[in-house]
């Protein structure tokens, strides 16, 4: 399949970007959750998974690692990164594996890039058919109406001895289900200047419009705060959440 724009020209910069991810955090905080609210096996599949940091920290944990993503540009950092995972090159609300998988995982808000609300819907629908009974599907999501629309995250960091400034900022009209991820990229290497600036659109959507679609799609749901250091439930007032759910018959709890 090739590589549609989106990621390809970030990809060289992306790992710089990310490196203030604790991807570690997150791989403890997806086990914590596998043996909580999933069937506590070993075969994890990312989606969206980028570059493949997650990926490393599963292998470690001597899980059985694939890896989805639209872009052959950011696989092929990933292959070389985690050498054992086995990696597919496709748009998510395409998911097929060839084994049922335990746990599935698509952070730093990448359901978000499915291109509609219906995409997200076919996402949740292939996921629930590509996991094991008992399996886990774990992500992040921000709710629309939470987007504040200030400048976002700004970092500034020494690379390749120059300076490289970066920011990320959420824009989101107020109507309708897209929303903007702003990227602008300024690096300085010898007095020479480079800009990298872009746009992504996302989906916008509710965090509650969100769970009615996972218990369609037949899941039981946790919310929990976007913390990844704590198991900690959703109060409500905050938009920015990671999503438990579970390919369960039944009810899960998960706080009593
Ligand atoms: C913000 S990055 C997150 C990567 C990785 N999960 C991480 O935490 O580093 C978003 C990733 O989603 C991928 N992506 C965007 N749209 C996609 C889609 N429809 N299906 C699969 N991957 C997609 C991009 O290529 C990119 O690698």
């Amino acid at each position: 399949m090739s590589s549609p724009p989106l990621y390809a020209d970030l990809s060289q910069y992306y790992d710089v970007l990310c490196a203030n991810i604790d991807y570690r955090e997150q791989c403890e905080f997806a086990l914590r959750a596998n043996k909580i609210w999933g069937n506590g096996g070993k075969k994890y599949l990312d989606l969206a998974c980028g570059s493949g940091s997650l990926l490393t920290h599963f292998a470690n944990a001597d899980f059985t690692c694939s890896g989805l993503d639209i872009s052959a540009e950011m696989l092929k950092l990933a292959q070389i990164r985690c050498p054992t995972a086995q990696l597919i090159c496709a748009d998510m609300k395409e998911l097929i594996t060839a084994e049922p998988q335990d746990l599935i995982s698509c952070f730093l808000y990448s359901t978000h890039y499915c291109a509609s609300i219906p995409a997200i819907q076919q996402t949740f629908a292939k996921v629930f058919a590509a996991l094991a009974p008992g399996g886990l599907f774990c992500f992040d999501a921000v709710d629309k109406d939470s987007i504040a629309n200030d400048e976002g995250h700004v970092h500034a960091l020494n690379h390749n001895g120059g300076e490289l400034r970066f920011q990320t900022r959420w824009h989101y009209s107020g109507h309708g289900d897209a929303m903007d991820l702003h990227i602008h990229i300024h690096e300085t290497q010898q007095q020479q200047q480079f800009h990298y600036q872009d746009r992504h659109r996302m989906t916008a959507i509710n965090i509650n419009v969100l769970k009615q679609m996972l218990e369609d799609a037949g899941f039981s749901v946790v919310i929990l705060e976007h913390d990844f250091g704590r198991l900690t439930e959703w109060q409500g007032a905050s938009g920015n959440v990671i999503f438990c759910a579970n390919k369960f018959l039944g009810e899960i709890n998960p706080f009593t």
